[in-house]
């Protein structure tokens, strides 16, 4: 298939003029949210959750043109050729098959003639044996203890989807084991780590696709040193969660069990594998890791399949572009009400910034401008206490704003100023989305509003493991379809290559010092010699 990027598109020049008309003081969002069909007009419910896009900077004419885009340039198409197995990531010859880590129909996925759906529901079953025995104390820690604390070692995306996840539904969890993770390289994490930890009680997940990366081959030595020093075997506390063929897939690294990923699933989009499947179903139960993996397939076929304007990730994705490369917002904000999301935003960071940060398109050209948005953020009300300044009067930015209609803990009802505490949780989500949009006129110019500030709300309507896997699969596709939009791989990631060449250089230098005190920085650079050698004088 043929693919265009967004600028090469006839609806580019007419989502420009779009774009200059939204500036008129009639296009104000306090005009436009008045209108009495607004919200029903911009507003769809698919794939299990509420998403209401009336506070965006949007006119009837303007979303047409959008429908238009997404019509031209095939994204239910591409979307398909991607659910499909064929090879789209096309700077690394890979197929992208995230959604097929959670498909449960038994219908073939090929990649290269091969249907991968065997070798996932192998992995799947392995992993729901495993966590069985670890709950019935059939695998015990090496002296007999059961396993109470689980430790995640990984960076990235083989661990910030988990920690998303795990921190969502930790309401659900087996209260008899406690879930860590240890991702930096920083020895203050290790350190504060053991104290928490009871060494014969701990299972070590070690979590690399390549089992290559610094930081993970750092702390997983540092876990082996550690548990022999406590005069245990590393090897009967560790699982390996890794690609095939992987120096971490070798049958004579001594480990309990060692779990496949695929290449076919990026690290940022693998929470669904075994990458996710292992720590959750120790800590969740497998059957619920299992209603996670169902809610993320049904957004998944609502990704897939809805028509542009019933489509969430999809009409998600088309206002994100329309808010970065026309409206000009080079950032946007996720602020769930709802703490138990609160690493949603860290997630989605990786996922949609090592996805879309792009400078080249598909055939590795140059692209006008660079593609991709500042993702940031943090907790309602929480967040209000600490940028909403900027929000309301500063440099303006859109918001998911993420509303949960029944908490976890809806059995705490005490009253305050009449209201309870999720009640009051909601007027100021409310409050915020309005005030936001509308603003102020004050003659006292410290106190005036501009308002016209974008938000969209989602709503879901629990914290299940279901509702948490219809999330993840919406920001997952939200994230592929702006990829498409823009015209780049989102399944690359070479920009985060170079800080690790570098960093490489700087090591092996550090270790010719640790080798020899007589060693000198002469060949490095003068700014980088003064720190090492205050490091290391
Ligand atoms: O940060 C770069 C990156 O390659 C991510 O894409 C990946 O999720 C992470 O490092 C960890 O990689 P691995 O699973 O191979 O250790």
């Amino acid at each position: 298939m043929q693919v265009k990027r967004l600028d090469q598109t006839e609806t580019h020049e007419r989502l420009k003029a779009c774009a200059r008309a939204m500036a008129q003081p009639a296009k104000h969002l306090k005009h436009l949210i008045v209108a009495p069909d607004r919200l029903e007009s911009f507003s769809s419910y698919g794939g299990g959750l509420f998403f209401d896009y009336s506070r965006q900077r949007l006119d009837k004419e303007t979303r047409e043109e959008l429908v238009q885009l997404a019509q031209g340039l095939q994204l239910h198409q591409r979307f398909d050729q991607m659910c499909s197995g064929e090879m789209i990531n096309v700077t690394e010859k890979r197929a992208v098959l995230h959604t097929a880590a959670r498909s449960f129909d038994n219908q073939p996925v090929r990649v290269d003639a091969q249907d991968v759906i065997p070798d996932i529901a192998r992995v799947r079953e392995e992993i729901r044996s495993f966590s069985a025995k670890v709950h019935q104390g059939a695998i015990t820690g090496s002296t007999g203890r059961p396993i109470q604390h689980v430790v995640v070692v990984g960076i990235g995306g083989s661990y910030l989807g988990t920690e998303f996840v795990s921190t969502a539904l930790q309401a659900f969890a087996d209260k008899h084991i406690q879930l860590h993770y240890l991702s930096n390289v920083d020895i203050h994490n290790f350190g504060a780590l053991v104290e928490r930890i009871d060494p014969a009680g701990t299972l070590w997940v070690i979590i690399s696709k390549s089992f290559t990366t610094a930081e993970t081959m750092a702390n997983t030595a540092q876990v082996e040193t550690y548990m022999r020093d406590q005069g245990l075997d590393p090897a009967r506390h560790m699982v390996t969660v890794t690609a095939k063929g992987s120096p971490g897939d070798d049958p004579d690294r001594p480990v309990l069990q060692s779990f496949h990923m695929f290449d076919f699933i990026g690290g940022r989009f693998s929470v669904t594998s075994a990458v996710g499947g292992v720590p959750l179903s120790l800590f969740l139960g497998y059957e619920r890791f299992e209603e996670f993996l169902q809610g993320a397939n049904e957004m998944d076929r609502h990704a897939r399949s809805a028509p542009v304007l019933g489509n969430l990730p999809l009409l998600a994705a088309l206002i994100s572009v329309w808010n970065t490369t026309y409206l000009g917002y080079p950032q946007q904000a996720i602020i769930p009400y709802a703490s138990p999301l609160a690493k949603l935003a860290p997630h989605v960071q990786q996922l949609n910034m090592e996805s879309n940060g792009k400078a080249v398109d598909l055939q590795g050209r140059f692209l006008p401008a660079p593609a991709g948005v500042i993702i940031f953020g943090e907790p309602g009300t929480n967040a209000q206490h600490s940028f909403f300044q900027l929000a309301h009067q500063g440099k303006p930015f859109p918001i998911d704003f993420i509303g949960v209609r029944t908490p976890q803990y809806p059995q705490f009802r005490s009253m305050s100023k009449g209201v309870t505490n999720h009640q009051e949780l909601w007027a100021n989500m409310l409050a915020q989305a309005t005030a936001l949009a509308v603003g102020k006129d004050d003659p006292d110019a410290a106190r005036h509003f501009t308002g016209n500030r974008p938000s969209s709300t989602i709503v879901l309507s629990d914290l299940s493991p279901r509702n948490i896997g219809r999330l993840l699969s919406f920001y997952e596709a939200r994230t592929v379809y702006e990829g498409f939009i823009w015209g780049v791989n989102s399944f690359d990631q070479f920009g985060v290559q170079l800080g690790k060449t570098v960093a490489s250089g700087l090591r092996s230098r550090i270790a010719d010092r640790n080798r020899n005190k007589t060693v000198q920085f002469t060949d490095l650079d003068p700014i980088s010699r003064f720190y090492l050698e205050m490091l290391m004088g």
